[in-house]
């Protein structure tokens, strides 16, 4: 059984009651985790609790919480400069970070990229320059996708009605569409990949969106926020072969699935397709805020003064970003692999004794855990996915939600063995405790 933790501690409780006065209230907190410094998968609070972090601060820190050599490289340009503004003068760092992306490239054709500071920053950048390359205005999204929350993004976002409610009119142009979910199956037949294409090409091009007026498709290769969900085999070759047939650019958002976490570099590759732009921020520089849009040279081909920005492809972001795609290469790609394999032997064991767990599925080490109050139902259980996630942390071991039901696992890439064990151990017996409570 699991040490309860006396959280929040008194500094923690400080730090929550002084957030409140201050903070914006839009923040979504699940849990008072005041973190006070963090190695690898293990972070520390404020009052010394000590938590081992299946997040990675929302899929991001891929290399562990402030790693070694990445520390030393910020460190060391610190000394150098700190800033320059890659839009108006030359840095190498950034053109080397540049040589670097090109090298890891998810397509045969030789990329060229845009840095920004964020995954929205990312897709506004992906959006504009599909308008700017095709000369056509519209796009097509997915329901449960999740893009960013800036006005450009967030026409493309459509996981929680709450990110959107208040904020109309955003970008026009968007048609949104069912994303393949072999869980919830939307439509008729076997292959829900299959029935989203036709839908697209029999519905959605012949009654609302001319396909010539589309300048590109944004997709999620697995679907992040909106619930860990990972489409058919047949959805994205299919998508390719739909844009090629129109003229239609691909972009992938690699903001969350991108970096090595599902034990390839970019999650697109998985399918065998090739995207025309790409979309990068979250594990990219282990923490450091940086946005990558990367595409086609034949693509991004905008003039000078065409797009730009102040802090884009920071200094400190570009090295820590170099660092981390080394050891991301070197070995934390092949250990999310081989995590993300073993994590799903307990997990499905798990599944076989907890009534509330109606689906586990992921790539490497973005692992959704789908819970419901009935599996011939499906219904999903919300309150007791949140109350798993709260006694969880009471507990020592700090997961986020996706979805409307699904608990999300994305450690860092450098997670061990034994660290697996000891956070699902932890679930295992709180959905216990939350089942018995919930009356399952
Ligand atoms: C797939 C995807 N795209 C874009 C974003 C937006 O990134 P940011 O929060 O850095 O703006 C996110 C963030 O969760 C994401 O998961």
């Amino acid at each position: 059984m699991a040490k309860l933790l006396a959280v929040p501690g008194p500094k923690a409780q400080h730090y929550v009651e002084k957030d409140s006065r201050y903070i914006s209230p839009s923040y979504t907190r699940s849990y008072p985790f005041v973190m006070e410094r963090g190695k690898g998968s293990e972070v520390w609070d404020v009052d010394g609790n000590r938590f081992l972090d299946f997040n990675a601060g929302i899929a991001v820190v891929a290399t562990g919480h402030s790693h070694p050599e990445v520390v030393k490289a910020i460190q060391e340009q610190a000394e150098k400069f700190i800033h320059m503004a890659g839009t108006d003068f030359y840095y190498p760092q950034e053109i080397d970070l540049a040589g670097k992306l090109n090298e890891v490239r998810p397509m045969e054709e030789e990329v060229k990229v845009f840095f920004s500071n964020s995954g929205t920053e990312s897709v506004e950048t992906a959006v504009k320059l599909a308008r700017y390359a095709t000369g056509r205005p519209r796009f097509i999204a997915f329901l449960g996708g999740f893009h960013g929350r800036t006005m450009g993004s967030l026409a493309f976002t459509a996981s929680k009605a709450v990110q959107r409610e208040k904020f109309f009119p955003m970008m026009p142009g968007v048609v949104h569409v069912p994303f393949p979910n072999p869980y919830r199956p939307l439509f008729r037949g076997e292959d829900q990949g299959i029935a989203v294409l036709d839908y697209i090409e029999n519905v959605i091009f012949k009654s609302v969106a001319p396909p010539s007026e589309v300048a590109g498709i944004l997709v999620e290769p697995i679907q992040g926020e909106g619930g860990y969900v990972v489409p058919p085999e047949s959805f994205l070759p299919g998508l390719r072969e739909m844009c090629d047939r129109y003229g239609i650019l691909l972009i992938a958002d690699e903001v969350q699935s991108g970096m090595g976490r599902t034990g390839k570099m970019y999650a697109i590759e998985h399918s065998g397709v090739e995207p025309d732009i790409y979309t990068m921020a979250k594990g990219i520089a282990s923490g450091m805020p940086l946005g990558a849009t990367v595409a086609r040279k034949s693509v991004m081909t905008w003039k000078p003064g065409a797009h730009g920005n102040t802090f884009g492809g920071n200094p400190l972001s570009c090295v820590a970003a170099m660092k981390t795609i080394e050891l991301v290469q070197q070995k934390y790609m092949a250990n999310a692999a081989r995590m993300g394999e073993y994590m799903m032997g307990p997990l499905r064991e798990m599944q076989g004794k907890h009534p509330s767990i109606g689906d586990v599925r992921g790539k490497g080490l973005m692992v959704g855990i789908e819970l419901v109050m009935d599996r011939e139902t499906k219904e999903p259980a919300s309150d007791l996915r949140n109350k798993v996630i709260h006694e969880s942390f009471r507990r020592g071991v700090l997961f986020l939600g996706c979805g409307t039901s699904t608990i999300r696992l994305s450690p860092a890439l450098s997670i061990t063995k034994d660290e697996i064990d000891e956070g699902l151990e932890v679930l295992d017996e709180v959905l216990t405790v939350a089942e018995k409570e919930f009356g399952l």
